[in-house]
């Protein structure tokens, strides 16, 4: 590796690849806002490298290639892992139990309860992962004295502590956590090896940031009382061990003109057709199909509004676009249920035989969302939490109708976006019923009024601002 190498890491990775029934090596995209963005990140900086996890049985081979593969002009490692050893991270450690305490997601009176298996988890799944993770990154930059290694979210905690063993105090670290942060009392509901563990970790990293100024206050406090760390709140700096951690806030954001350029492409158009034929106003939401998403919720807010205005009976049609993720987590399987449940009671309450109140699809089509975000007349984005939520951004820049977002304030975009939204409370069913209504039924310029708002903030801190401002601080960093 050259002298002043760059490497991210990721658990998810830019693409998948796979066999084609020609035998052919093929590839699809990662899914979730923090590929979209690492991909940025990736392309800009040019030279860097970028590892991430092997998870199909392609990846593996091309794991075992001694360069990393070039693809999409992205240079891509992948780390083998032991499937026993994935699987217990993957599926009881980072999702759903820190993902669930980050989100706020857990019933507590009746869960989570740890015991031996969750540190058997921890031990043989989590560690290990980030052991392969560390060793890979170790080995990329072998012979370089001064590395930059971009670290990424919640799968890597542990990742920062075992680099800084085996590279070489020159090294600069981060780890951008691309999810919220919670209050330090939620922090607490980790077993110690982990609450402290994770903590002590991230302090090896030169920088530790966040999608808001929120999250790093939060996390501030969380070390300070958990840790009993003395921090400067006012520089947002811990110093221990005579180390400095600075603790930044870079909202991420997208790249407006990809999507302009996307929005223009066969697929998209072809996909309108579609969407332009569903009766009334559109309604849209578009997400992963996570509990944090609120997509329940969503659902019975709908019905709510169709139940108080039954004149917009026939008059909108609420498009759910969902992509199915963490399948095998029970939990994420009986929200799945949930989901479909909902829908079917909201469409047999309120549906007749020509007008079918919600159409839910459950496959992962980014031509339809996109050919979607282009036509809506209000977006329903309703987090219970969301690190930052890049669908509102992204519908925003190609909506051609003035389009209204209902926007959580549990969600990390609300910081940003808003003056040109509609906020609600995740919780409040009729306060969300109201927002659909308010938002199907707005004055034409009061709804492109907001939309310009909404496009105008987006377009002044772009993707490439958020990558500008975080190598800003590496030069500051290291020039201290
Ligand atoms: C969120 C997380 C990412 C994750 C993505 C998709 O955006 O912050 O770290 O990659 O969801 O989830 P998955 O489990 O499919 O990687």
């Amino acid at each position: 590796m050259p002298e002043n190498s760059l490497v991210i890491v990721s658990n998810r990775g830019a693409v998948t690849f796979s066999r084609s029934g020609s035998g052919e090596r093929t590839h699809s995209r990662g899914a979730g806002g923090l590929v979209t963005a690492l991909n940025a990140v990736s392309r800009q900086s040019g030279n860097a490298v970028w590892i991430s996890s092997a998870t199909s049985e392609e990846d593996s081979a091309v794991a075992k290639e001694p360069a990393p593969y070039e693809v999409e002009d992205l240079r891509i490692s992948l780390v083998e892992h032991d499937p026993e050893a994935y699987d217990l991270m993957y599926n009881r450690i980072a999702n759903p139990l820190l993902w669930f305490v980050h989100h706020g997601l857990y019933n507590l009176p009746f869960s989570p309860d740890f015991g031996e298996d969750t540190r058997g988890a921890w031990e043989r799944g989590y560690l290990s992962v980030n052991e392969n993770f560390a060793e890979a990154v170790a080995k990329m930059v072998e012979g370089d004295d001064s590395p930059t290694i971009l670290l990424h979210d919640y799968q890597l905690y542990m990742t920062p502590k075992l680099v800084r063993e085996k590279v070489g105090g020159d090294a600069f670290v981060s780890l951008f956590v691309h999810i919220p942060w919670p209050e330090p009392d939620s922090w607490r509901t980790l077993p110690d090896y982990i609450r402290e563990g994770v903590l002590e970790s991230l302090l090896h990293a030169n920088v530790v940031a966040f999608h808001t100024s929120r999250y790093a206050r939060a996390f501030l406090s969380t070390v300070e009382e958990v840790l009993g760390v003395d921090v400067d709140f006012e520089e947002s700096i811990v110093r221990v061990g005579g180390r400095e951690v600075w603790v930044r806030a870079y909202p991420i954001s997208i790249d407006p003109s990809e999507f302009e350029e996307l929005s223009r492409s066969d697929g998209v158009i072809e996909e309108e057709k579609v969407v332009r034929n569903l009766p009334g106003k559109l309604l849209l939401r578009v997400d992963r199909m996570d509990l944090s998403k609120n997509i329940v919720r969503g659902f019975r807010a709908y019905g709510r509004m169709l139940e108080k205005y039954p004149e917009m009976r026939g008059e909108v049609t609420f498009l759910a676009q969902l992509q199915p993720s963490r399948g095998g987590i029970s939990e994420y399987d009986a929200y799945a249920k949930e989901i479909e449940k909902t829908v079917e009671e909201v469409n047999e309450a309120y549906g007749n035989s020509t007008w079918k109140p919600v159409e839910l699809s459950m496959e992962d089509n980014f031509p339809r969302s996109v050919a979607a975000y282009k036509n809506y007349d209000a977006l329903l984005v309703n987090a219970v939490r969301d690190g930052m939520n890049l669908v509102a951004k992204e519908a925003a820049v190609v909506n051609e109708k003035g389009g209204v977002l209902i926007l959580s304030e549990g969600a990390g975009a609300y910081e940003e976006l808003k003056d040109g939204a509609i906020t609600v409370n995740p919780f409040d069913l009729d306060e969300q019923a109201e927002a659909i209504h308010e938002a199907l039924t707005m004055p034409e310029e009061e709804r492109h009024e907001k939309a310009r708002i909404l496009r105008e903030t987006v377009h002044s801190n772009t993707i490439e601002d958020w990558v500008e401002s975080q190598m800003k601080d590496i030069a500051a960093y290291r020039g201290r």
